[in-house]
């Protein structure tokens, strides 16, 4: 099953909650954690009515987290030392940027070589798919519920935290109207920038590939 599958299910649950929380509830901040992520949050803000920096996803730090975690037991190291960067939908195309990951500050294409770094960049795609595995019954929870909590905490510490995370774009990286993995300053408005990156012909054209398959998610939910 391919979190795109649970689109018609959770749908339903996500219009039921959001159309109960908005009027009762209309200074919040949503951050959503449904699946498929993407098309879930661009959903909860067309049913909240709440201005788009007030809704965000919570991916892009689970996925970083994941990145991060599989380049620090490659090279042996501690996962503090490691910084990643995960960009795109939370799905199969999620786009991993070895150019912009450290260890130390020293970029992982310096420390591991090319087929090493995609084999972690594949593992990573499929980190959600590997703890259902492990699990049997359900899907990943902690590390999820440990990134909104992050979240969470820059909004309401007012951080001015930078993470990746879903995001109503407005021409940002050439894309309009949709919610996708971005790098994002967090603070007590909810999302108060989004930041832009250089991107390679070939980081470009694998976002492309993930924003196509977020538009057909989105595309699906016929709003
Ligand atoms: C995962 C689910 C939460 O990636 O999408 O584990």
């Amino acid at each position: 099953m391919t979190r795109e599958d649970l689109i018609d299910t959770n749908r339903k649950i996500v219009e039921a909650v959001v159309k109960e929380v908005a009027p009762r509830s209309p200074n919040a901040i949503l951050i959503m954690v449904t699946n498929p992520l993407d098309a879930m949050t661009y959903l909860a803000w067309k049913v909240s009515g709440y201005p788009h920096q007030r809704v965000l996803g919570q991916a892009g730090i689970l996925d970083s987290a994941r990145f991060r975690t599989f380049i620090a037991m490659e090279l042996g190291v501690s996962v503090e030392n490691v910084h990643a960067f995960v960009l795109g939908g939370h799905g199969d195309e999620m786009v991993p940027l070895p150019r912009y990951s450290t260890v130390a500050g020293i970029p992982i294409t310096e420390l591991l070589s090319e087929e090493r770094i995609a084999a972690l960049v594949e593992r990573t795609r499929k980190g959600g798919g590997e703890i259902v595995e492990l699990l049997k019954a359900g899907s990943a929870y902690y590390a999820p519920g440990a990134a909104a909590t992050q979240m969470v905490e820059a909004i309401l510490q007012d951080k001015k935290l930078i993470v990746p995370c879903s995001c109503y774009l407005t021409g940002q990286y050439g894309v309009r109207d949709i919610y996708f993995g971005v790098p994002a300053k967090l603070g007590t408005r909810g999302v108060e920038e989004i930041v832009e990156i250089e991107l390679t012909s070939a980081e470009r054209a694998a976002l492309e590939k993930s924003v196509a398959l977020v538009r057909s998610s989105i595309q699906a939910l016929k709003l």
